[in-house]
């Protein structure tokens, strides 16, 4: 193990988590999870696939009857108890998911506790599963409903927030009473899996929280084809949603998909720029740029467009990208080489149709480091104007009404989060309404927390997360009619 991954041993676990058992892989092999700052080994975890998956589903279905049966508040109080250890070991967390993601040491301290608020308030929630009495069809019948858990849920999970994006949809599940399967990705594991540490800690119980590692292919197919498994949730691109989609339909499961974004960021002409300027750099520099509600699309009026670049070359300027565990870096290295050169080959893209570049700050020479960069002249046949570009990279666009600005910010198969800046009450309610998006942030570039639903339309995915409404995924409607009243 690398130097810096010299972290509390406890929650740096490197096997699969199954029916309250850490296990190896059957087969002995493992696989590799390096630091994309410096590409450093930071440990070999158990390479599973099938044998294990399928083990993992069978505690999770042998599981979920005494978990539903569990009452609300003493699921309720499990899932406190996970809260309050999560955050005594926030520390820890946010350096482990450093090491393996690349992040800003603050930032991953701010998605710990982020990660944690759906704990805590999924844990509040659980004991509010509220059933119907509903209008009776006749004198003699009296209808109602009632909620019960869908399940043993799959939960597949991105490496962008290896934490909250496991935590958003294991809370809902566990309060719902449902048991779980979860597959992070193979970038980013080791957050899961301390995770599932903390879930031993606290003593939920044996085959309640899975987690699985290793061959992905062999664990989703699993995961989709295994007629035990009620429900999948999703994170991750459109591309893999959809196949996960087909996977899961010969045994038509139940399916949350929160997939890609191609979020537009609207300046109107009355727009106060520096507030403009600050929801830009909060949602488009945000974990350098990979995630999927960050703009990808900013879209200024004309008139105050030079004002408006000049502010926001300024603040860009001004970030300084490195190592995440150093101190008073803004941003880190990308996930990957890879995602890097994605990323390069988005800007090589709209050079040649005619952007210009702007300098950027100065960015180490790391495989993994991508610059961030303004891009002006931008024009709608450029890949940053219809492809999720997941880096740090801002095109500026310009529109003449607020018509021309909401055909722009709808002409994507995309639907997930959008933006604009307006100080006109009328102009706000009546773009909030014409964007076809599941969420809109209003003068507003950070849109996410635990109370609001988080989803998207159209491509975007289906379901939503967070919120009350966060427990529907995880519940049937069961509906009971009496008769000879
Ligand atoms: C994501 O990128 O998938 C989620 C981002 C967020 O929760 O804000």
């Amino acid at each position: 193990m690398a130097d810096d991954a010299s972290t509390n041993p406890g929650l740096l676990r490197t096997q699969a988590y199954i029916n309250g058992n850490w296990v190896d892989a059957v087969s002995g092999e493992t696989f590799n999870v390096d630091n994309p700052a410096n590409g450093d080994l930071i440990a070999e975890l158990a390479y599973c696939g099938t044998d294990e998956t399928t083990a993992a589903i069978e505690a999770a279905e042998a599981a979920q009857p005494a978990w539903a049966a569990k009452t609300p508040k003493e699921r309720a109080k499990y899932l406190r108890d996970l809260f309050n250890i999560m955050m005594e070991n926030q520390q820890e967390l946010a350096r482990i998911l450093t090491l393996e993601q690349g992040k800003p040491l603050a930032e991953a301290m701010g998605e710990i506790a982020y990660g944690a608020n759906y704990i805590e308030w999924f844990s509040e929630e659980a004991k509010r599963i509220y059933g119907e009495v509903l209008t009776q069809p006749t004198g003699e019948k009296r209808v109602m409903t009632i909620r019960q858990p869908v399940g043993v849920a799959a939960l597949i999970t991105p490496w962008n927030f290896p934490n909250a994006m496991l935590t958003r949809k294991i809370a809902p599940a566990l309060a719902a009473g449902c048991t779980v399967v979860c597959k992070p990705a193979s970038e980013t594991p080791l957050s899961a899996l301390a995770i599932a540490e903390l879930c031993d800690r606290v003593g939920i119980p044996p085959g309640v929280v899975n987690i699985v590692v290793g061959n992905t292919r062999e664990i989703g197919a699993e995961l989709t084809s295994n007629p035990i498994v009620k429900k999948l949730s999703f994170t991750g691109s459109t591309g893999i949603g959809k196949m996960l989609t087909e996977q899961c339909a010969s045994t038509l499961k139940r399916l949350s998909m929160e997939l890609g974004g191609n979020a537009p960021f609207i300046i109107f002409e009355d727009a106060d720029l520096d507030l403009a300027v600050k929801g830009v750099m909060a949602s488009k520099f945000r974990n350098a740029g990979q995630t999927c509600v960050c703009t990808n699309r900013i879209m200024v009026h004309e008139s105050v467009k030079d004002a408006f670049v000049e502010k926001l070359l300024v603040a860009t300027n001004a970030l300084r990208v490195g190592n995440g565990l150093d101190d008073g870096v803004d941003l880190g290295p990308l996930v990957s080489a890879k995602a890097k050169k994605t990323v390069d080959e988005f800007v090589d893209d709209a050079v040649a149709k005619g952007a210009k570049v702007h300098e950027g700050p100065a960015t180490p020479n790391g495989a993994c480091y991508s610059k961030p960069l303004v891009l002006t002249e931008a024009t709608r046949d450029m890949r940053v104007f219809s492809e999720e570009i997941f880096g740090p990279v801002a095109p500026v666009f310009t529109f003449k009404t607020d018509e021309e600005a909401i055909q722009m910010a709808n002409d994507t198969e995309f639907g997930l989060a959008s933006y604009f800046y307006s100080k006109d009450v009328s102009r706000c309610w009546k773009v909030a309404e014409a964007l076809e998006y599941g969420m809109v942030g209003i003068n507003e570039g950070i849109i996410s927390n635990e109370m609001a639903p988080f989803g998207g339309v159209k491509e975007s995915g289906q379901g939503r997360e967070g919120s009350h409404h966060g427990l529907d995924d995880y519940l049937e409607i069961k509906s009971l009619t009496f008769g000879a009243i």
